[in-house]
């Protein structure tokens, strides 16, 4: 029984990773359904975007909203640091939960999403955009992809799933999705009102886990999502925050960013286990101590591009700007897996939401959890033994290498250095700096 189970959980988890990084489903769902391109909304208008060398056409408005108002930061009352902003006209608070894959993200996503009704949660809902617009050309250009970024999340923050549903493929017919990702992560997408009656055999992938439910109807989800009292969304797309300054300026929102951070040793040892394809050179060099000595190195550029993104956004967020004025929150790994219910009712009294017992609950059942069968996404861990469980097999070379490229990000974040084998591996050495934020 138990090895059968180990069975089936291991090649749940090989599916979800083959997924992940073949776009397994993209390919299967291309072939389910192909409907040609509606026209964009009025105002709106088409974006060619190069795709393997032909041209791609996306539906991308120009102007998202037309800009109608006088909210001036400078001349208005600045909140105190542990003080609200005053809330916007509709009273409904955003907010966007930004991580790096393996932050531990999905533990506070979680959260939010244990909340219940007065949260409209969504997972990762940007992997669509990050699909249609995965084209070498593009990707490299950052400044395309931040932009359709933050135009798709200031709608879904607005219960406005139109200009997200013109990168879904296949595209949704009638605004009724077959395929949402990770449409079961999110419990306001697979409860009442918005799972209705299952009617008949249709394939959707990641349909809801513990109902049946009809195809995702986005237009009653989104007038669901705006009887309810906040939008979360959680995301590690976004590299820089600063890119997500007009979302504050919108009068429509009232922002809270949460960033996640991790100890970029920790992160790079968990990826290289998540993500065993992706990160064969690293996994090589590992076993074989010879990682090149060259700051040219892709693998190695790519991890450096990686912690600066971090590190800016949170110079961004902790320089405190006058836009960013008690909306910003900067959040470590390890002080969420170490104090998981002080964390979180910090969280929680940042971003105003009730601090309910049934999220209480939620959280002691899920850090100390003894479960064996941990997803690489679970949140079922013990967290604090989780916590620097890559301090036992990580090589020190590797541990060095992540230091030299990554030590401005290291030293913001109160990550300390470890200068031989010996304290990496003795865990009774912390290797976090007790630090506030704020
Ligand atoms: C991209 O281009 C390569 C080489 O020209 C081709 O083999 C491949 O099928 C193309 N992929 C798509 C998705 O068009
Ligand atoms: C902007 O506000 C002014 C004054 O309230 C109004 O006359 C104008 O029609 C508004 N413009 C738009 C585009 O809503
Ligand atoms: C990225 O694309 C934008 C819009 O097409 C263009 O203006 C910009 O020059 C491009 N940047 C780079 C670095 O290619
Ligand atoms: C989707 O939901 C809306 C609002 O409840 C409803 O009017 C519409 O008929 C539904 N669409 C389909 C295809 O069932
Ligand atoms: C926590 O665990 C207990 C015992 O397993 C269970 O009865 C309860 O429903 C769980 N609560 C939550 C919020 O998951
Ligand atoms: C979790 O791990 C820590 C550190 O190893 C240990 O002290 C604690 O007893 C564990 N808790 C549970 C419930 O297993
Ligand atoms: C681990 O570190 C502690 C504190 O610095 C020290 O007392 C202890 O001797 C170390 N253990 C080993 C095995 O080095």
């Amino acid at each position: 029984m138990k090895t059968k189970i180990i069975i089936c959980f291991v090649v749940l988890v090989s599916v979800f990773i083959i997924e992940r990084e073949n776009n397994f489903i993209s390919k299967v769902s291309d072939k389910l359904l192909m409907k040609p391109r509606t026209p964009p909304e009025a105002g709106g208008h088409w974006m060619n975007v190069r795709q393997n060398g032909s041209i791609m056409t996306v539906s991308y408005p120009s102007e998202p909203f037309r800009r109608n108002f006088t909210w001036k930061s400078k001349s208005m009352h600045k909140p105190g640091k542990g003080e609200l902003p005053a809330s916007r006209s509709s009273g409904r608070k955003h907010i966007l939960l930004l991580a790096t894959t393996r932050t531990g993200s999905s533990f506070v996503g979680e959260s939010f999403n244990q909340q219940g009704a007065n949260v409209f949660y969504l997972f990762e809902p940007l992997w669509h955009v990050k699909q249609a617009l995965n084209l070498q050309d593009v990707s490299t250009n950052y400044t395309v992809l931040s932009t359709a970024y933050r135009e798709v999340l200031q709608q879904l923050l607005l219960c406005d799933f139109s200009l997200l549903e013109s990168f879904m493929k296949p595209q949704p017919q009638d605004h009724v999705a077959a395929f949402l990702f990770c449409r079961e992560c999110s419990r306001s997408l697979c409860e009442n009102p918005v799972c209705t009656p299952y009617v008949k055999e249709v394939v959707e992938n990641f349909h809801c886990r513990n109902r049946r439910c009809a195809p995702l109807n986005l237009t009653l989800t989104s007038q669901y999502c705006l009887q309810t009292q906040y939008t979360a969304i959680k995301s590690v797309r976004v590299q820089k925050l600063e890119t997500l300054r007009p979302l504050v300026e919108d009068p429509r929102l009232d922002m809270r960013f949460i960033q996640l951070v991790r100890d970029p040793r920790a992160m790079l040892a968990s990826r290289m286990v998540a993500f065993p394809s992706e990160y064969k050179n690293w996994r090589i060099w590992a076993k074989t101590s010879t990682i090149p000595d060259d700051d040219n190195n892709y693998e190695i550029r790519k991890l450096k591009e990686h912690c600066d993104n971090i590190r800016m956004s949170a110079e961004t967020g902790l320089e405190c700007p006058a836009w960013l004025y008690g909306r910003y929150m900067l959040v470590r790994y390890e002080d969420v897996a170490r104090f998981p219910m002080r964390k979180a009712a910090e969280i929680y009294q940042f971003t105003g939401i009730p601090f309910h017992s049934r999220v209480k609950d939620w959280i002691l059942n899920n850090t100390h959890s003894t479960s064996e069968f941990d997803s690489i996404y679970s949140t079922k861990k013990n967290s604090s033994q989780q916590m620097d469980k890559w301090r036992v097999t990580m090589s020190f070379k590797l541990a060095q290498v992540v230091q030299k490229v990554c030590s401005p990000a290291m030293t913001l974040f109160g990550y300390k250095f470890v200068e031989n084998e010996a304290t990496l591996r003795n865990l009774s050495v912390s290797l976090t700096e007790e630090r506030t934020f704020l």
